[in-house]
């Protein structure tokens, strides 16, 4: 696990199950207010990581939401939700203006995947992770924390993921 700087940490995973199970330690963790950006391609990992991210953080199910079309909010059952938006549907700028995240961050965390065609609208504060497809079960994932609270988070998922600080 080579650490790059202190608000970046690279990690790989050889399988699916380990790149949810990584998923789940960071979700675990996740608190409203929070936003998770996955940038990667096509079969990167990024819906597994993210099925993760909800199983560790506790939800029961995943409905559409009823406020964003392109939205699944994954509920748990002290009421909280997880938001979980695919901006690869997005059609238009115009679509993503309607995606207010300030709404959906009051009540709970918020997972994007493509962040980059939502960049304008998303807070600067982030966890920003890049997946890479390296061979057919590898995969290259780069946590990079901005803002001070996602300091904390990646600093606190590396101690609970890998087991230092
Ligand atoms: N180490 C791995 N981590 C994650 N997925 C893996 C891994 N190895 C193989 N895979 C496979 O790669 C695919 C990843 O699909 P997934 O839907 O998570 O990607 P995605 O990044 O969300 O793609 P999309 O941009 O189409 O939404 C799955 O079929 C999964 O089984
Ligand atoms: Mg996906």
């Amino acid at each position: 696990m080579p650490i790059l700087d202190p608000n970046t940490l690279e990690s790989f995973s050889r399988s699916p199950e380990q790149t949810r199970r990584l998923g789940m330690r960071l979700g675990a963790l996740l608190l409203a207010g929070d936003v998770i950006c996955l940038q990667g391609n096509l079969g990167a990992g990024k819906t597994t990581f993210t099925q993760g991210m909800a199983q560790g953080w506790g939800s029961l199910d995943s409905v559409t939401s009823p406020t964003f079309v392109l939205v699944n909010e994954y509920r748990r059952p002290d009421g909280r939700r997880l938001f979980h938006l695919d901006a690869y549907r997005l059609e238009s700028a115009g679509e993503a203006e309607e995606l207010d995240p300030d709404i959906m961050l009051v009540e709970g965390p918020l997972v994007i995947e493509w962040p980059e065609r939502v960049e304008a609208i998303l807070p600067n504060e982030r966890l920003w992770v890049n997946l890479a497809y390296v061979s057919e079960e590898h995969r290259d994932l780069v946590f990079s924390a901005h803002g001070a609270r996602f300091e904390t988070l990646l600093a606190t998922f590396r101690q609970a993921a890998y087991g230092v600080g």
